[in-house]
């Protein structure tokens, strides 16, 4: 071989070798990248963070990890940078990406986050959440289970239970409230739902009005709702003389009496005005509340709704008032929602008793919280 021939030898070699090396270092330094739409853009690795906080992909050799987005994309992505895409809003399991929703006949559909507005309504009447198309019920021995709505006559006529029929004082506990009635009209329907549904409610009545009606109270009385005293003719009592205070609660407590066989264990002062004189006069436990849903004032079902399933807690004594047919609309709509929230409906006094042990006279009561003996 002469020189000139093994130059030119050597000199290919070395331009291979040097593309060799050349296309290593831009096949390092360039990756591919997706947009949402699935356009692919060849980029520097440098420049990645940007097309991911824009909500592009890229691809990697190596890739472990499927990651998702909240509107149903995946991606294969290597291990070490999950972190880098959890920080702009994908996530690394599918359940936290998706969630279920549900038919009244336990039909589910997963859906990715971002598609939930394709669901919402009109389109949302049939898919619900699962605690709005199922409810908790009973068996005999106090197990609880969610069943779907379609299912829960079958369950009832089958001897489940709404409540179970004995409470356990750390289960979640509610009680609505109604005072000013009874109403002629609005408390029969009051009842109708809370036989329907098994819900004990507690009536603050006036003395004045349940003389007129004493068989709604018996009614009342009778499917386990409470029957409190409001006074006999909702007077602040604190501006009261002794004698006119203790006729205000004597004559509402015999009316309450006559009807119900009872005499009333607890008593809401009108305007929740009390001082040491009505507490020591009052004969029962002092209730006042822990949500007021002002539903005298908004007259508005959608918002009494709201203002107690935004805000409800365990142990929550709710202020309402049953002469308002937009407050029986709202309570129709609250007892099956807080019953499909685990609560169980209780009266003041079941409240007070699973949880204090004994109700005490002269006593205030707000919200009637659990607490755990140490
Ligand atoms: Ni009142």
């Amino acid at each position: 071989m002469e020189r000139k021939q093994l130059c030119a030898l050597l000199g290919v070699l070395i331009i291979l070798l040097g593309c060799a090396v050349g296309l290593r270092i831009f096949s390092d330094r360039l990756v591919s990248v997706y947009s949402p739409s699935g356009i692919e853009r060849t980029v520097k690795r440098g420049a990645l963070k940007k097309y991911l906080e824009a909500g592009w992909t890229y691809e990697y050799e190596n890739a472990s990890v499927t990651m998702y987005s909240a509107d149903g994309r995946l991606v294969t992505v290597p291990s070490e940078d999950v972190e880098a895409y959890k920080s702009v809003g994908w996530f690394d399991k599918i359940e936290d990406a998706a969630s279920s929703l549900y038919t009244d006949g336990g039909k589910e559909l997963v859906i990715f986050r971002g598609c939930a507005e394709s669901y919402s309504p009109p389109n949302a009447e049939k898919w619900k959440s699962l605690c709005d198309a199922s409810t908790l019920l009973y068996d005999k021995s106090g197990k609880s289970s969610r069943v779907f709505t379609d299912n829960v006559a079958e369950y009832l006529e089958n001897g489940w239970l709404r409540a179970p029929s004995e409470i356990d004082p750390s289960m979640k506990l509610v009680a609505l409230t109604f005072d000013d009635g009874p109403s002629a009209e609005q408390t029969p329907r009051l009842l109708d739902i809370c036989e329907k549904y098994g819900a004990h409610v507690t009536f603050y009545v006036l003395g004045s009005q349940a003389e007129k009606y004493p068989q709604i109270l018996a009614r009342a009385a009778k499917i386990g709702c409470e029957v409190g005293s409001h006074t006999y003719s909702h007077k602040q009592l604190t501006k009261l003389s002794s004698d006119t205070l203790k006729s205000e609660i004597e004559d509402a407590s015999a009316v309450i009496e006559s009807a119900t066989g009872r005499p009333p264990r607890t008593l809401r002062p009108p305007y929740g005005a009390y001082n040491a004189s009505v507490a020591e006069s009052a004969n029962a436990a002092i209730v006042l509340w822990s949500i007021d849903t002002l539903d005298w004032s908004t007259k508005d079902a959608d918002q009494t709704v709201e203002n107690i399933l935004s805000g409800v807690r365990d142990g929550d004594i709710i202020l309402l008032h049953d002469i308002y047919s937009q407050s029986i609309d709202a309570a129709e709509r609250v007892i099956p929602a807080l019953q499909s929230r685990g609560y169980i409906l209780v009266t003041v006094e079941e409240l007070i008793n699973l949880r204090r042990g004994k109700l005490e006279n002269g006593k205030t009561y707000r919200r009637v919280e659990y607490l755990p003996s140490t």
